[in-house]
């Protein structure tokens, strides 16, 4: 199978729109910092996505840094027409959209700080996995970094014969991918590892399922020949492009203490949690070889990063980490620069504190960025922004303030749709009262707030 079937699949069909928080400059930038890099600030910076699809990855971005150059590319031309005409919409002019194959893409010497390509790598042929690792080694910027994410070995060794099985049970059936899985669920209910398999995979629907696990190419790679096929291609691998997620964020403490004597080489010890993990993604940070990695984070850095509480607090965590989070809960829902939430606390010993904010960071007790995330309070009118109403009418995810995606249901569409800013939140109640009359409004209103969704 090679690109051919895979062109054929994106044309014939359009990916479902979604962001990805794990690309998101501001915060693959921390894992860069961790990394001793320092990119430029996304804001002014050149970001370019390759395998954009309709471009919902990259809009919210060029929406979020109007002082951002972005160029996204792909090779479905139906994707990006969509793209283009919600730039054109919303009114977003710092967006370029090229339809190109990634093999012949020509960007005439042009320099990115950001290169993110999600779902690309290892739904490609070999040729095209090849042609996006020049890509980046040629058209990164010296201090500029690829996010770039694949399917793990580790992960896909047990899940690759459950599709194999499942395919054939398509075919001699003559039924679809989720009908298969169901058949399969059944023969299989002896072996609850494969059936767990199977629900992992039927959660996902068959709409996904078609372009991931039973995609024309789904090509799983060890971490060890991804970074080896980068460093062929002039780049250096430096990570997760989440430090929480270097480790991944299922081993428990015991699983942690197994791998510390492996502290002293991160590759192995990563492949090591992989396995352990049974890991089947990851989201690779790479930089180019020669890119100046000068010191590891500082306690000035530290100082610098915004910070927000995890969804839940960690049990079991030390006191001097437990005390930061009451102060950082305070500034709920923001994420706001570390050295505001020490004055709050009145901390002297700084650099003790810095110590606890970074492995706090990489255990994922804290989710960090390199810049703050203000949520604007007491709007009168709550509106969203051109892009965000686009979605609404489009009944496509809205994106937050953190780029998480986020779905409705379809009477909520119609809802959404009335923030434009003409209206009041009691205009808006009686609107939701009649639209949606089991909708908790209030409630409902204030999540959306917290997520940043108002401008
Ligand atoms: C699985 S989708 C991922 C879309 C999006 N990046 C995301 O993660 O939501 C893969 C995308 O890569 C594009 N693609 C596949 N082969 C390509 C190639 N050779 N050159 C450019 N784009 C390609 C497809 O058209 C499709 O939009």
């Amino acid at each position: 199978m090679g690109n051919e079937a895979v062109g054929e699949l994106y044309q014939s069909r359009g990916y479902p729109p979604m962001s990805h928080p794990s690309t998101d400059p501001a915060a693959t930038s921390v894992a860069a910092w961790f990394a001793g890099l320092r990119p430029p600030h996304p804001g002014t910076a050149r970001i370019l996505e390759i395998g954009c699809a309709s471009g919902h990855n990259l809009l919210p971005l060029a929406a979020r840094w109007p002082g951002a150059i972005c160029t996204g590319a792909d090779i479905s031309g139906e994707a990006i027409a969509q793209a283009r005409r919600r730039a054109e919409e919303a009114g977003i002019r710092n967006v370029t959209f090229i339809a190109a194959d990634l093999r012949e893409l020509d960007l005439s010497g042009q320099e990115f700080d950001f290169i993110i390509a999600h779902g690309v790598f290892s739904w490609v042929a070999d040729d095209a996995k090849k042609a996006l690792l020049e890509l980046c080694a040629r058209h990164l910027s010296p201090s500029g970094t690829a996010t770039i994410s694949f399917n793990l070995w580790a992960g896909w060794e047990k899940r690759l014969p459950v599709v194999a099985a499942a395919r054939r049970v398509m075919e001699e059936h003559g039924v679809d991918v989720v009908k298969a899985l169901a058949i399969l669920r059944e023969v299989m209910a002896e072996h609850p590892d494969i059936i767990g398999i199977i629900d992992d995979m039927l959660v996902k629907g068959g709409d996904i399922l078609t372009f991931d696990d039973f995609a024309p190419m789904n090509d799983p790679w060890p971490l060890d020949d991804f970074a080896a096929a980068a460093v062929s291609c002039g780049l250096r691998w430096l990570g997760d492009s989440n430090p929480a997620e270097n480790i991944p964020s299922s081993l428990d403490d015991a699983a942690r203490e197994a791998l510390a004597p492996l502290v002293g080489d991160p590759l192995r010890m990563q492949m090591t949690a992989d396995a352990m993990a049974d890991r089947t993604f990851r989201s690779g940070l790479l930089c180019r070889a020669d890119a100046p990695l000068s010191q590891r984070m500082t306690t000035g850095m530290a100082m610098e990063l915004a910070v927000r509480p995890p969804e839940v607090r960690p049990s079991g965590i030390a006191p001097s980490l437990s005390d930061f989070l009451d102060a950082l809960d305070s500034f709920r829902p923001d994420s706001v620069p570390v050295a505001e939430v020490l004055e709050k606390m009145g901390v002297k010993d700084i650099p003790a504190t810095a110590k606890t904010v970074f492995q706090a960071i990489t255990r994922g007790h804290l989710r960090a960025r390199t810049e703050p995330v203000r949520i604007a309070r007491g709007a009168e009118r709550p509106r969203l922004d051109p892009f965000r109403l686009l979605c609404a009418r489009e009944h496509i995810p809205l994106v937050d303030a953190w780029h998480a995606p986020c779905l409705f249901t379809e009477k909520i569409w119609p809802l959404l749709a009335e923030i434009d800013g003409t209206k009041t939140e009691s205009e808006l109640s009686e609107v939701a009262r009649k639209l949606c009359p089991d909708l908790a409004f209030p409630v409902w209103l204030r999540h959306l707030k917290e997520r940043g969704m108002f401008q």
